[in-house]
């Protein structure tokens, strides 16, 4: 007999299995050393996001909901939780690199015998479609995740190796997306509606809410690279007026003077990329900054960084597909067009919003409960996506954050200014 569910359910299991298979194929090129590699410990070893987007499958879906499920290895549930106090105790974050056991093939086997058993759920009825979902959305996030650690990995060989070949990036024939847009104030709808069927949000997205957002201009592109080599050469990274106390303390702490992965050599700036050390180029959008220099750029620029509702009323009008995993190219391009352009993909832009919940936000019960709100202090918003973000993980509500020292996300910014 079918259920009236059923072509939404067999919808998400389709998506689930190719979302399953793609994390598989981006792990494809790594060998089990590459992929045990911790470079630091924001960052993860591509091993461990293969067995903690399992391991969440496992806790939260088939654990749960499989009468007598027999979990793939009793010790996992410790090497793979990452952050949720609710479910136990865990390996400490810093030390993932440690994990040289279990091998690379342990965990591809952990993931087969975890989608098998999530296969054989869903034909028995007992998945819980939320959850599928929200597993889906986690596995995104780490697909991401999973290509910045790896360049950041990769940045830290002096061989500079390519993750992927070197590709030509396409040249297009209309300008490069320059001056302003103008928007005109008022009252603004922000964020998404929760509980619609079919769409995934994350809680931090609700609930949808008023805001009075006065007239604001935003600039057409984001910030360059070659924008950015003039604050270079205007001593941006040395002129303390510049930049928040905060910045200015992280900035001479950690002695930045130009984007994380950047290079001078006698050619000129080289920047480390997914597909080894290239030629920065100068009409792509600066990538790889922390939110304080983004804010110091804006300040030597005469603009500011917009507010993410600001953003948000933007890229409401303008929702375009854009440079995101889905390409390929694995790198910030030039953005082009008359118009606004670039407001998804390329680069995550940093926006002047801390990351804190909107009015009658409430954070969902257990550990899934854990998955943002917990997160809501001490971190900036960053808005549209960037060049390796899954591009069905983009949409125009979303609100990524980080802490504003962080670098290594594909993290630039778009300039705004008041009208
Ligand atoms: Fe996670």
């Amino acid at each position: 007999m079918s259920h009236p569910a059923a072509p939404f359910a067999d919808h998400l299991i389709g998506r689930l299995q190719s979302v399953r298979s793609r994390t598989a194929e981006l792990a494809a090129p790594l060998s089990d050393a590459d992929a045990t590699l911790q470079s630091m410990p924001d960052a993860s070893p591509a091993k461990w996001h293969l067995g903690h987007t399992t391991w969440f499958f496992e806790t939260f879906l088939l654990i749960p909901s499989v009468p007598g499920y027999k979990v793939f290895d009793p010790s996992y549930d410790y090497l793979f939780n990452s952050y949720y106090e609710s479910v136990g105790p865990r390996h400490a974050r810093p030390k993932r690199g440690m994990l040289s056991r279990p091998r690379l093939d342990d965990v591809l086997a952990y993931r087969a015998y975890v989608d098998e058993a999530l296969d054989r759920a869903k034909m028995r009825g007992l998945l819980d479609l939320d959850l599928v979902s929200l597993g889906i959305a986690h596995e995104e996030q780490h697909q991401e995740l999973l290509l910045t650690d790896i360049l950041h990995a990769f940045s830290q060989n002096p061989l500079r190796p390519a993750y992927r070949s070197p590709a030509p990036m396409p040249v297009g024939s209309a300008p490069r997306a320059q001056g302003w847009m103008s928007y005109a104030g008022g009252e603004a709808v922000i964020g998404a509606p929760s509980g619609e069927k079919g769409k995934t949000v994350f809680d931090c997205e609700t609930p949808r809410h008023r805001q009075i957002v006065p007239s604001f201009c935003l600039a057409k592109g984001a910030v360059t690279c070659g924008e950015w080599a003039r604050f270079i050469e205007d001593g941006g990274y040395q002129t303390p007026l510049l930049w928040l106390s905060d910045g200015w303390e992280a900035a001479q702490g950690a002695q930045w003077t130009a984007p994380l992965y950047w290079r001078w050599t006698e050619e000129g700036w080289v920047t480390m990329t997914l597909r080894g050390e290239q030629p920065i180029d100068p009409d792509a959008p600066v990538a790889h900054i922390s939110y304080y220099e983004a804010d110091a750029y804006a300040t030597w620029a005469g603009a500011r960084l917009p507010t993410e509702a600001e953003w948000e009323v933007a890229a409401t009008l303008h929702a375009v597909p854009g440079n995101d995993m889905g390409t390929d190219r694995l790198r910030p391009a030039v953005q082009r067009g008359e118009g606004i352009s670039g407001l998804f993909g390329d680069v995550w832009e940093w926006t002047a919003s801390a990351f804190l919940p909107y009015p009658g936000f409430k954070a969902e019960g257990g550990a899934i409960g854990e998955y943002n709100g917990k997160f809501m202090s001490g971190q900036m918003v960053l808005r549209g996506g960037s060049c390796v973000t899954p591009e069905h993980h983009i949409r125009t509500t979303y609100r990524n954050f980080f802490h504003p020292q962080k670098r290594w996300q594909f993290s630039g910014l778009r300039l705004a200014r008041d009208s």
